[in-house]
């Protein structure tokens, strides 16, 4: 059954992905009401309705249950309990199950290791003794991290010998943690996916990501890897896809090792930082396909009309030449509508578009994002 243009779309989270999943709604005909804790958020500056509230206020999560049709997330991590509470009043895409697996990187590597897709070797850790036995089995270096809330790199730690451990233990909240064997990997990839109601499934081409202190920086549209790696990363994110039942969008985060096998990092099921290229690349964008699967609306393939390079503009260093990237031919802007542009957060992204099979080469990248 699909919504019909007039509906309402209700989304969690007030931030860029809410705000141009909204964006993506709108053209559909579809008004977005957002809840979120942040008031003027980048979201709610472009949707019909906002709720204002803290994700465990279950009077406000009721009002705003029974003012949409339907309910997704531009954020997965939202309490177990309010999750349960929307789920009896509303449809919710994608599932609580799904959630559940995504908010939790120790549950998220079991599920992918038991349906057959390779994760980095890991280790639960509760304890400092959990620790060094897992050191013990698994080497350094490794990647200390909290199971739960984790983004652009906070809540982990990189231990190199042994004596880093301790501070790291005690350093890294909320428990438990997880270790993973570090993977000297020859590059990071993501795939994005869309599937319906129908168990009708899309895929956009694998790209290549590029981070900087952690954040993600840059995003190579497609990514330059032989078509046989491209070809396994779609395969895995589409059956990662499958066996979570899925309704509505999924990132799969992977690493490249230096001999082309892929490991799975980790998994978001909603729109994703690697996937904003195709907001000027693709007839449908992540967002519009986000937007599509949730409402029950026919996935058109997720083709693409043009490679591309993304470029995200972070804190007030990049936020410094807006002017001159509005100035620059070819550069296509996006901005977020934060007011304030602390360090490390991020304000917009810019687009560069080239003809297909024409992305440029290492240094032709940086020449093209030049706006100065
Ligand atoms: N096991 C690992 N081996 C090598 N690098 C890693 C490992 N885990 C994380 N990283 C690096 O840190 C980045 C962030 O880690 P990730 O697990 O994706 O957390 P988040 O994106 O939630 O901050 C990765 O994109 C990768 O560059
Ligand atoms: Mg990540």
């Amino acid at each position: 059954m699909s919504l019909p243009p007039g509906s309402t779309i209700g989304i969690i989270g007030g931030g860029q992905l809410g705000r141009m999943s909204a964006m993506a709604a709108a053209r559909l005909g579809y008004r977005c009401h957002i809840f979120t804790p942040e008031v003027a958020s980048p979201a709610s500056q472009v949707a019909a309705q906002t709720t204002v509230a803290d994700y465990t206020d279950h009077e406000a999560l009721k009002t705003f249950a029974a003012s949409v049709d339907v309910i997704t997330f531009e954020f997965e991590n939202i309490p177990a309990a309010s999750l349960q509470l929307l789920t009896s009043l509303k449809p919710v895409h994608p599932s609580a199950e799904v959630l559940a697996i995504s908010q939790d990187r120790l549950d998220e590597k079991n599920f992918l290791n038991s349906i057959g897709a390779p994760t980095a070797p890991f280790a639960a850790i509760e304890t400092e003794a959990d620790l060094s036995a897992a050191i013990a089995t698994l080497g350094l270096p490794g990647v200390l991290k909290t199971t739960r809330l984790g983004y652009d790199g906070k809540g982990q730690a990189m231990l190199r010998t042994p004596e880093d451990a301790a501070a790291a233990f005690n350093a890294l909240a909320p428990k438990p943690l997880v270790l993973e064997g570090f993977i000297d990997f020859a590059c990071e990839i993501s795939v994005i996916i869309a599937r319906g109601a129908d168990g009708s499934i899309t895929s956009f081409d694998p790209v290549e990501n590029r981070h900087k202190h952690h954040i993600l920086d840059l995003t190579l549209a497609p990514a330059p890897l032989p078509l046989a790696t491209l070809a396994e990363a779609t395969r895995l994110g589409r059956l990662i896809a499958e066996k979570l039942n899925l309704i509505g969008l999924l990132a799969v985060e992977m690493f490249v090792t230096a001999s082309g096998t892929l490991l799975v990092n980790e998994i978001a099921p909603r729109p994703h930082n690697s996937g904003h290229w195709t907001i000027d690349a693709c007839p449908a964008s992540q967002f519009e396909m986000h937007i599509r699967a949730v409402a029950g609306l026919p996935l058109p393939p997720a083709s693409r009309h043009a490679d591309a390079v993304m470029k995200n503009l972070i804190g007030p260093d990049d936020m410094a030449d807006w002017p001159a990237i509005l100035a620059t031919p070819g550069l296509i802007a996006h901005h977020y509508g934060k007011t304030e542009a602390r360090p490390g957060r991020k304000m917009g992204h810019i687009n560069r578009l080239f003809p297909k099979g024409s992305l440029p080469g290492e240094f032709g990248i940086m020449d093209a994002l030049k706006h100065k």
